[in-house]
């Protein structure tokens, strides 16, 4: 996620900006920048890569400055290149500005100013806020931002400076953090705390739709209409260390606890007027003729893909296999002309599934990427893709970008049922709603967090457990059963419900703790009975069941329960309960929760 740190006092902004952008270096990025105020001039250094190697880039002669703001930048558009990277300017150098979020109209703003006589150097969203500033400067920066705003749809965190008022930084924020740091004589603004941490602990954290007039000696906080808004300091209570997981102890809680904001972000901008929205893909006649679809990927990315299979084929009546990519590659697959296949990977990297994407490339077969990582290899590979945008996922055990993945395959799901015309307006406009509400359900599944923390205190010491489901419950309990041996160490099996009589059932003794997921109702008879035949060895079984379906359940040993969504959606808030599990098991069992053992975050190998 995208890094900001602004500077305005009586001190030098350049290392104060610089080793705030360092602090925020955790959220991932792939680009960053400076600018600074000095001698009638606002002066900009940006660079892809590292942090260090925009500093190094600086040299001796980079200017002292009483003002100035940088970024370190997650792209979502425009690849990861020196002109897209932030600070941002308009036509003459006098506006720059620093933005976090994603202005969803930005591509109508770009044809009409360029219409009106502006030149853009960048792809990204965010130039074109600077020119739209521009625009409706007429000396005073605030009121044009506060003017330029007005016309601007989506998520932004902002920070703008000019060189005529180097005495001030103006912030505005809408669906993207931003927090003013208070000193005496001197104030910062940055995206996080940990960037301003080590400075003061006084912040002002910025409201949606606020609006913030920085100077060294006051803050000026009102709403977009110049409403004043009264606000109290927040002392943070945190050290700088625990800061940069906001209070959580490990990335993977807070990137659990981060995917109702997740999903609002994936889900932004691609469901309008109650249908999905995926026009600028132009696939729609691929997908009328379209032949089998092949779903490829690694670990967690081919869990999500488990259920994309189930929803494709429920939804759109379309054919569709799903493999692991490193077995995938080696088969003898029998393309056809209208086949598509789609990879999935949040880091865009993984050895396995670019080899996939390159099987299907040599054999002219088309490829529709999901990735959370703009530019990356399988981005750029492939014919078509869809950004999840979950934000960098720093822990190695996969939550939000799962979460994600899920979301964008159901738009998928849905869009090529609206293309085909294999469901009703009706059924897509209820699908899509109930889609957009998830993040709501999942923000209530979390609140059995602590339930879940001492069923995990209860069974820490086991070595070994089952996940069972049938149907989207199945694909679910792959995705649950990953998570709980990749970061406890704990042995588990996910296991068709209706299959373990086929040989697992051997494994079932006394004590040996089951995870059964119900939540599709046509089949919860069915895994009730399984259920029974693991109780009778002794099994305790735990049940993440819907709350309509709890009485059918009554025979488990424990319940979390789900609030009553959509069959089909139930992968997205059942995931919920078996990531907390598995996150309390490891901290009960001393793993390393965030960087288990054995394991990287992104496998670039074979
Ligand atoms: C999931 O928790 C693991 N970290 C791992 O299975 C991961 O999902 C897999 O390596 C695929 O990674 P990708 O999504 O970056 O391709």
């Amino acid at each position: 996620m995208c890094g900001i740190m602004g500077y305005v006092g009586r001190g030098n902004a350049v290392p104060v900006i610089i080793d705030g952008l360092s602090k925020l270096e955790y959220r991932g990025y792939d680009s960053s920048g400076i600018a600074v105020y000095n001698g009638g001039e606002i002066h900009v250094n940006k660079k892809k890569g590292r942090l260090a190697d925009m500093v190094s880039a600086l040299g001796e002669k980079w200017p002292e400055s009483n003002l100035g703001i940088g970024h370190t930048r997650w792209a979502t558009h425009g690849v990861p290149e020196d002109r897209n990277a932030h600070p941002h300017s308009d036509c003459s150098g006098r506006i720059v500005l620093v933005h976090n979020g994603i202005i969803e109209n930005y591509a109508v703003l770009r044809r009409e100013l360029i219409l009106e006589g502006h030149d853009f150097v960048s792809e990204t969203d965010t130039e074109v806020l600077a020119h739209l500033i521009e625009k409706y400067y007429q000396g005073s920066l605030e009121q044009a931002v506060r003017k330029a705003l007005s016309y601007v749809q989506g998520s932004f965190a902002l920070a703008v400076i000019s060189r005529d008022e180097p005495d001030r930084i103006i912030a505005a924020r809408r669906d993207s953090p931003l927090i003013i740091g208070l000193n005496e004589g001197e104030k910062y603004v940055a995206s996080d705390i940990p960037a301003v941490l080590e400075r003061t602990a006084d912040v002002y954290i910025l409201e949606d739709n606020e609006f913030a007039v920085i100077t060294p000696d006051a803050v000026k906080i009102t709403d977009f209409s110049g409403n004043p808004v009264k606000k109290e300091i927040f002392k943070v209570p945190w050290d700088p260390v625990s800061a940069e997981k906001a209070g959580y102890d490990h990335f993977m809680l807070k990137e659990i606890h981060e995917q109702p904001e997740a999903l609002r972000k994936t889900l932004r901008g691609r469901i309008k007027d109650g249908a999905v929205d995926f026009a600028e893909l132009q696939i729609d006649d691929a997908i009328k003729n379209m032949g089998k679809i092949y779903i490829v990927a690694c670990g967690t990315a081919y869990h999500a893909g488990l259920v994309g299979r189930l929803a494709i084929e429920k939804l759109a009546r379309i054919p569709v296999e799903t493999d692991i990519a490193s077995e995938f590659r080696y088969r003898d697959v029998l393309w056809a002309p209208n086949d598509l296949m789609i990879v999935i990977s949040q880091s865009g990297e993984t050895a396995d599934t670019l080899a996939a994407l390159r099987e299907a490339r040599r054999n002219k077969v088309k490829v529709l990427a999901v990735t959370n990582v703009v530019g990356s290899s399988v981005a750029r590979e492939a014919d078509r893709v869809i950004y999840t945008h979950a934000g960098p996922e720093i822990a190695v055990a996969s939550t939000k970008a799962y979460s994600t993945q899920l979301a964008v395959m159901y738009l998928l799901a849905l869009y090529m049922a609206q293309v085909k015309g294999t469901c009703s307006n009706d059924e897509i406009l209820r699908l899509s709603s109930e889609l957009l509400y998830m993040d709501t359900i999942v923000e209530q599944v979390l609140k059995e967090q602590e339930k879940i923390k001492e069923l995990a205190w209860r069974y820490r010491e086991v070595e070994s457990t089952f996940f069972l489901g049938r149907g989207f419950d199945y694909a679910v309990a792959m995705e649950g059963a990953l998570k709980l041996k990749e970061i406890s160490y704990i042995h588990a099996e996910a296991y068709a419900a209706g299959e373990l009589k086929h040989g697992p059932l051997a494994l079932i003794e006394n004590g040996v703790p089951v995870l059964a997921l119900i939540s599709q109702d046509n089949l919860v008879e069915k895994t009730m009975s399984n259920i029974k035949e693991v109780k009778a060895r002794g099994a305790v079984v735990i049940a993440v069941c819907k709350e309509n379906l709890q009485e059918a359940c009554q025979e488990c040993d424990e319940q979390v329960l789900l609030p009553d969504v959509n069959p089909i959606l139930a992968p997205i808030a059942a995931v919920v309960p078996l990531q907390v599990f598995a996150y309390y098991m490891a901290v009960f069992r001393g793993a390393d929760v965030d960087k288990p053992r054995n394991l990287a975050k992104s496998v670039t190998v074979e």
